[in-house]
């Protein structure tokens, strides 16, 4: 019966994981997955997770199952955070936010609706992007092309091409963005060029749909927000998903959030509706534990404050590891220009190594790395540094 079955191969990011658990050497590197460890090498447990837990343990809480969208705290604290607390989009009752299954379910549940509702928009994703976002939209049904975005000669956005691309498609056509810290190269439009992206967006009217997964990794939280109020300030139907996962170290919680910017509030309402009913029939409704969680570090002023000073200390580690592997790389060779890995914002940098060099770093050094030559800065620690440093100034000489 399943003898027709092709085999998945795994995926690129996480097989690596299990690739580097599976790895015997005690000098072993994990600069694969996108995820945040100290300096210690520890997932870190933040202190306003730690304090939010311990209360809602004591007495242990009883597990009704939530409503379809989530928490209505928790949807009211992904609107915050990703508009500012007063715009006047919330203020108007105009978008629609559900609790979704990490960032990865918040595009799904986004992309069915849109491939419901919109049977013929076409998909547009940066060149390269996250190879999830290629899988799951089309996993919901989409042709997904791509946008001219990485220019390796300059390592920069090939700004241009950009431009000259978006004004040639479909009116409807969904172009994927991410606001922050773009994954996987850690190269973001300035807010000039933004304003320059978002102004062909909305005259083409074509549909943003923003990812945004390390919002606070790259400045703070309102500037990594930019591209998103800009777009809604524009006046357009904007599609966000979000994620906690690396900004609360709440990985295995799958707490994200979907919003949808729509015209009205009436818009809203239908949006939300039908958001809802994608989820009931996909999975019903959001994990507890995680909702409440976010709902009561976002709800709660002191709790807000410290979080988010948290995350600032994740982003001056990553920024200060990127220093260091800079100066070292710097040091050793010389006459390369080693300057990209302090451009670069968030947990990652594309490194511009080969396929064949980042096998090297794995089978010569225990480094492992993306073989799109994507290293997660996070996984870097004072520990570790000098030798990922050192192992790579060898490769590339
Ligand atoms: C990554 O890009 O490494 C993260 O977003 C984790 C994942 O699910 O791929």
């Amino acid at each position: 019966m399943f003898q027709h079955i092709e085999f998945y191969p795994g995926d690129p990011i996480l097989g690596l994981m299990d690739k580097y658990k599976a790895d015997p050497r005690s000098h072993k590197v994990n600069l694969g997955v996108g995820v945040y460890y100290d300096d210690d090498g520890n997932l870190p447990v933040l202190e306003c997770v730690k304090t939010v837990e311990t209360r809602l343990a004591n007495p242990p809480q009883p597990r009704p199952y939530l409503p379809m969208d989530g928490l209505e705290g928790y949807r009211k604290a992904c609107q915050h955070l990703l508009l500012g607390r007063d715009h006047p989009a919330l203020q108007q009752n105009r978008v629609a936010t559900v609790a979704s299954l990490g960032g990865s379910g918040a595009l799904r549940v986004g992309a069915d609706f849109i491939h419901q509702w919109f049977p013929k928009a076409k998909v547009y994703v940066s060149d390269p992007t996250w190879g999830n976002h290629i899988s799951i939209f089309a996993g919901a049904g989409f042709e997904v092309h791509t946008y001219p975005y990485y220019d390796a000669e300059t390592i920069g956005i090939k700004f241009d091409e950009l431009k000259t691309f978006l004004q040639q498609l479909d009116a409807g056509s969904v172009i994927l963005l991410h606001p922050c810290c773009h994954n996987p190269t850690g190269i973001d439009p300035t807010h000039s060029q933004w304003d320059e992206l978002l102004d062909i967006i909305k005259t083409r009217q074509l549909i943003p749909f923003m990812d945004i997964a390390y919002q606070g990794f790259g400045d703070d939280m309102d500037t990594d927000a930019y591209a998103i109020r800009r777009a809604v300030d524009l006046g357009m139907t904007v599609f966000i998903s979000n994620s906690f996962s690396k900004s609360l170290s709440l990985y295995g919680e799958r707490v994200g959030g979907l919003s949808v910017v729509c015209q009205t509030e009436e818009e809203a309402r239908l949006v939300q509706s039908q958001l809802k009913f994608t989820i009931r029939r996909m999975y019903s409704n959001p994990p507890s534990h995680g909702g409440h969680v976010v709902s009561n570090i976002m709800n709660d002023e002191s709790l807000f404050q410290q979080w988010q000073q948290e995350v600032y200390a994740m982003r001056d580690r990553i920024r200060s590891m990127r220093q260091q592997l800079q100066a070292v790389l710097s040091e050793k060779i010389p006459d390369r220009d080693f300057s990209y890995f302090t451009k670069q914002r968030g947990m990652f940098s594309f490194t511009g190594l080969t396929p064949a060099q980042v096998n090297r770093l794995q089978t010569e050094f225990g480094i492992y790395m993306v073989e799109n030559g994507r290293m997660c800065i996070a996984g870097l620690n004072q520990g570790n540094v000098d030798y990922v440093a050192n192992a790579m100034a060898e490769i590339l000489q």
